[in-house]
């Protein structure tokens, strides 16, 4: 990234209640995001990545409480007022859910869902909305013009439905796009329809996008920069090419050894032993110290702090997986 970042997180942490108590759900995450960037944030499921976006927009759950920064044009997001909030939300910064069905409304017509947003943050009237609503439709290439407007998102294909929440989304011309696990269940030619869609449209607006998907693959395609996520906390991150050709950390190494390697025989679909932490079981130490294969001893003890490598590369581990053999 080159420039001051669009989206700046600092040492977020996010606790939710739980039980009587709080768990961690986010424990200490930084990332930026520049302008025009795609960063990809992977990571295993329950690693915090869905947290980190809905701190950023101010849905976190109730009783959530957060700590650190996150600076949007140098305002910091966190502690903004519920209004101002509101108008960055949708308008500056806004997102497309882990499953279209959570940001379309069933019983609405898309026109209305198109429209009552670009009425409300752009203040277009009805004639003006409708408009840039057809407009829209023809950014995602959504056929049927008028028809398709009318129409009620059930009567769509899922990566249609996608697609339309993605005009949604792009209604205000946000600067900042958060798109959540966009293409997960969608077969793969839609998935690399949406994927190329949000690729012309970062080149075309000048749109940051943060990229949220456990899939290495569509990250690969996609990302200028990759940050790997695991149990709330970035591991590592760095320019795609290199973290996902010459990773820094284990657990890094231990996702792109999970992948299957086409024409590669005998390699790959070697899975990462045991399973994530679930939150608010992470103690002290390196959180991914029971799955590592070379986990020392002083690893169960202190928290590795993120090793600055090459520029822009850093990885949270005194220990280069690289240099090392996986144990059979
Ligand atoms: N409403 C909630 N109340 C309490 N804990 C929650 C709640 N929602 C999520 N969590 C916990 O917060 C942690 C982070 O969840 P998050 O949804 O951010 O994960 P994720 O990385 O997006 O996973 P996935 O890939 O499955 O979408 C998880 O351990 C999860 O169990
Ligand atoms: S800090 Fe230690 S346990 Fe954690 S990934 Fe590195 S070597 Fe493994
Ligand atoms: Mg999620």
């Amino acid at each position: 990234m080159t420039g001051e970042p669009v989206l700046d997180v600092r040492d977020l942490t996010v606790t939710l209640p739980r039980r009587g108590g709080r768990v961690t759900a986010v424990g200490g995450m930084n990332l930026t995001l520049g302008a025009g960037e795609i960063v990809g944030l992977a990571g295993e499921s329950g690693s915090g990545k869905t947290m980190t976006a809905l701190a950023a927009l101010g849905l976190l759950p109730g009783g959530a409480r957060t700590g650190g920064e996150i600076l949007f044009e140098g305002r910091d997001l966190l502690t903004l007022p519920t209004r101002a909030l509101r108008d960055v939300r949708g308008r500056d910064i806004a997102m497309v859910f882990q499953d279209p069905m959570t940001s379309l409304h069933p019983m609405l017509t898309v026109e209305r869902q198109l429209t009552d947003h670009l009425r409300h943050h752009r203040g277009l009237d009805r004639a003006a909305a409708r408009g840039r609503a057809l407009e829209l439709l023809e950014t995602v290439r959504i056929p049927g013009g008028k028809d398709a407007l009318r129409s009620y998102p059930h009567q769509f294909s899922g990566g249609m439905r996608q697609r339309i929440a993605i005009a949604i989304a792009l209604a205000c011309d946000p600067k900042v796009l958060i798109a959540d696990e966009p293409t997960t269940a969608l077969d793969v030619t839609v998935q690399a329809g949406i994927l190329e869609l949000l690729d012309r449209l970062r080149r075309e607006r000048d749109m940051s996008v943060l990229l949220i998907t456990h899939d290495l693959g569509v990250m690969s395609s996609l990302a200028d920069r990759v940050s790997v996520m695991y149990a709330g906390r970035v591991v590592e991150s760095g320019p795609r090419g290199t973290v996902l050709t010459r990773p820094r950390h284990p657990y890094t190494r231990g996702l792109l050894d999970a992948l299957p390697h086409p024409g590669e025989e005998g390699t790959g679909l070697r899975p990462i032993p045991g399973l994530p932490p679930a939150a608010g079981s992470v103690g002290d130490g390196c959180a991914f110290a029971p799955r590592c294969h070379w986990a020392l001893a002083s690893c169960a003890r202190t928290t590795p702090e993120p090793l600055h490598l090459d520029p822009g590369h850093s990885a949270a581990c005194p220990v280069d997986p690289l240099a090392k053999e996986v144990p059979v």
